[in-house]
């Protein structure tokens, strides 16, 4: 066993995920620091809780002296950062937890990175930071960053530092730059879950504008494979897009949710539209798929449909989820629908 990951936001959708997969596929150690925020749920952890290579550490990444202790005690190798404020609708409400884990945490990783000396950082970042296509083209990693909510502004803004920190000091670390993701355990304040739940409960499904914005859509179980080819073969100071070629438009989307649940679309409510609503996101990987062979492998519709299935298998889940404070956000974005 060689490496010691410090995978930061592991108990969220994404980070789960991770720690899911490569716990079960190889052979390292992982020591998962998550704030365990309404969004963190060490519920999404507990088929590896038991494993005796993962530890986890309640904390959160802006406290620079906890991380460097977690990294000397374990002996980390490398870190993985998840750790995020991570809802673009949340960010209009209030951005500051955004600058403070997305910029000032990402930060405190970066020092932590130069400080003890480790082999990498692969920082998980978002198409969101490239801002909005028109009808053509496809986000290189050479398009210029132009975000435009205030969740896609710290996130271009932790890219920013990491490239800072690549130019000025070496320091060795990688982006992945992923679009929208879905699958199981993804909190219900996105769009797939929320619509799924809502569809379930026979509750509207509150689409803004006309829903014809544009996403594209990849399995949380590619993304991750995708970081886990990154993490080992991408060169450091590289750039890495990632995406599920599969661009729908919201509508799109929802109608598929409703087939599948033979629920009529008269459930779709439109909504006015978010403020600064990016119109479409679509990726470009050729460079991850010519320079590291990586591609998504699962399509949409088998995807959705075990989505689905998931979460009406996992009431619980959902239920526990949908905390005292979840549905006060819910009433406060949403009204009474
Ligand atoms: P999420 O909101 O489900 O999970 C975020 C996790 O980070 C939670 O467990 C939370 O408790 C933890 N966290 C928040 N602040 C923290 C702090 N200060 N210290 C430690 N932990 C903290 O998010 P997600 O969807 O799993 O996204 C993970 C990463 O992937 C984020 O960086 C996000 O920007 C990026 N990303 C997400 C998507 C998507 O579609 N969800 C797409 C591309 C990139
Ligand atoms: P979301 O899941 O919030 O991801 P992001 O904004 O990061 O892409 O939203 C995906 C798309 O769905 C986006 O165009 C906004 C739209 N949307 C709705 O129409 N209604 C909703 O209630 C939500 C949450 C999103």
């Amino acid at each position: 066993m060689s490496d010691t990951i410090l995978v930061t936001g592991g108990a969220g959708f994404i980070g789960s995920c991770f720690i899911r997969h490569i716990l079960s596929t190889e052979d390292v150690r992982i020591v998962n620091l998550d704030a365990l925020t309404y969004a963190g749920n060490p519920e999404n952890l507990t088929q590896i809780e038991k494993k005796t290579n993962y530890t986890f550490v309640h904390g959160s990444i802006q406290n620079a002296e906890l991380v460097k202790s977690i990294c000397e005690k374990h002996n980390v190798t490398s870190i993985i950062n998840f750790a995020a404020e991570s809802h673009v609708d949340r960010s209009i409400i209030n951005a500051h937890p955004f600058i403070d884990t997305n910029v000032l945490g990402t930060l405190v990783l970066l020092e932590t990175l130069n400080e003890l000396k480790l082999t990498k950082l692969v920082h998980v970042s978002t198409d969101e930071v490239y801002g909005s296509l028109g009808k053509e083209g496809k986000f290189t990693e050479f398009t210029p960053l132009s975000p435009n909510s205030p969740y896609s502004a710290s996130k271009a803004s932790s890219d920013l530092l990491v490239n800072a920190f690549v130019s000025t000091f070496n320091s060795p670390a990688i982006i992945t730059r992923c679009s929208n993701n879905y699958g199981p355990f993804q909190f219900p304040e996105k769009l797939i879950p929320l619509m799924i739940l809502n569809a379930i409960e026979d509750k509207p499904l509150p689409v803004y504008g006309d829903g014809l914005n544009v996403r594209d859509w990849i399995h949380v179980q590619d993304h991750c494979e995708a970081i886990w080819t990154v993490y080992n073969n991408g060169e450091l100071g590289q750039v890495y897009n990632i995406g599920g070629n599969c661009e729908l438009t919201n509508i799109e989307v929802v109608k598929t949710i409703l087939k599948q649940l033979n629920k009529p679309e008269t459930l779709i409510k439109f909504i006015n539209d978010r403020p600064g609503h990016d119109r479409r996101y679509a990726m470009d990987i050729e460079k991850i798929s010519y320079e590291l062979g990586w591609k998504p492998r699962l399509n949409f519709e088998q995807g959705i449909r075990e989505t689905i299935q998931w979460y009406i298998d996992n009431p619980q889940w959902c239920n526990n989820v949908r905390t005292g404070a979840y549905r006060e956000y819910y009433k406060m974005q949403y009204g009474d629908n």
